[in-house]
């Protein structure tokens, strides 16, 4: 029995986690995966009405009681200062060590992606962002805040250990799923120090992997490649920032933000899973969000969880259904969140 911490969120994210949730108890009642769900009502409406984000007990909770966390999306437009995403989805990365942001970067089918005479098989990677440190330590300060002198820092941290672990996890990430090249992007041209550490860092870990190819890349020119040459990537490694950007440039090549899954991981312990997109707000409580990031993140889930034959035909059920177009009108269907949902699951039953 595998114990699952479901927190839906804020806008779309409630809408897509059920449908991701009825994959997976379609699962349950038609294999032998047994899984148990405990629902969390973190999100904005209980900032707003308790003014509680992510509660006190909440890591350790998590830590003791759950194998996996599955997550919506947090953001609204009723909470500016998105204080209330940020302790909740900044908490548990960082309170939770969750040093591997994994994105595959997949495209379904040759239809989806914007790029001309692209085939399937040229879009097929995962990205490692690294997830806990980097740009968004909130390290840095003012000077002379509110004058025409200020002065704003704003600080990147890069420790050793947080360097090393990432481009490890992508190199034995390689290995084990049969991927012969790992791509490191970075600035250093012009980011000297953290530039530097990322540069031997990679050198090193490479030279221990003979069986694997190092290749480096500046980031810009890998914005510039991932939409001309998609096809050069298997594993791609990044610093936080970085990652992130280049994961939404994946995410549009492979078909657009609502296809997008990913996982938040720190490799034996409990981890979180939650697509790619953010709470839509625009789409918010209309049945129209697409709900495949979502119940490809569960697909991510359970992979990780230990069933990988299970992940294998969720992803097949979905790259059925949008082959047939049955899907929402973000990709040029006509059927509603749930109804995208059931389409999923009648091709499991099948
Ligand atoms: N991980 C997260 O929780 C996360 C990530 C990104 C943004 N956010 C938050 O979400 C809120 C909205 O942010 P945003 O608009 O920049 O990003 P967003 O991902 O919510 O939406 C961006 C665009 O993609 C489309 N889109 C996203 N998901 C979709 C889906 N499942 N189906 C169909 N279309 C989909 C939306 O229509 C929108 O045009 C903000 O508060 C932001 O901070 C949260």
């Amino acid at each position: 029995m595998k114990r699952i911490a479901v927190i839906p969120g804020d806008g779309i994210g409630p809408e897509v986690v059920r449908e991701a949730v009825r994959v997976l108890k379609h699962l349950g009642e038609t294999t032998d995966l047994q899984l148990k769900f405990t629902d969390f009502d973190w999100g904005a409406d209980k900032f707003l009405n308790e003014g509680v984000t992510l509660p006190e007990d909440a890591l350790d909770m998590l830590s003791s009681d759950f194998d996996a966390i599955l997550a919506g999306a947090f953001g609204d437009p009723r909470v500016p200062t998105n204080q209330h995403a940020e302790d909740i989805l900044l908490g548990m990365r960082r309170g939770l060590d969750l040093y591997i942001n994994l994105r595959p970067v997949r495209l379904l089918d040759e239809r989806l992606t914007p790029l001309a005479n692209r085939k399937t098989s040229d879009i097929n990677f995962v990205v490692f962002r690294e997830n806990t440190e980097g740009a968004y330590c909130a390290a840095g300060g003012f000077l002379k805040k509110g004058t025409a002198d200020e002065v704003a820092l704003q600080d990147e941290v890069n420790t050793r250990r947080g360097v090393e672990r990432i481009i490890l996890a992508a190199f034995e990430y390689a290995r084990a799923n049969g991927r012969k090249r790992v791509t490191m992007a970075d600035k250093s041209n012009v980011q000297r120090f953290g530039g530097d550490l990322w540069q031997r860092v990679f050198k090193e870990i490479a030279a221990t992997y003979p069986d694997i190819e190092a290749n480096h890349q500046y980031v810009d020119a890998m914005a510039m490649f991932m939409v001309l040459n998609p096809e050069q990537y298997e594993v791609i490694v990044s610093n936080n920032l970085f990652g992130d950007i280049l994961t939404d440039l994946g995410a549009a090549i492979q078909g657009g933000l609502g296809l997008a899954a990913s996982g938040n991981i720190h490799p034996g312990k409990v981890s979180l899973f939650e697509p790619v997109h953010g709470s839509a707000p625009p789409l918010a409580g209309k049945g129209i969000a697409n709900p495949i990031g979502a119940i490809l993140t569960s697909a991510m889930m359970l992979e990780y969880l230990g069933f990988q034959k299970l992940s294998d035909e969720i992803e097949e059920a979905v790259r059925g259904a949008v082959s047939a177009n049955e899907t929402t009108r973000d990709l040029g269907g006509e059927l509603s969140t749930e109804q995208a949902g059931s389409a999923i699951i009648a091709r499991l039953k099948q």
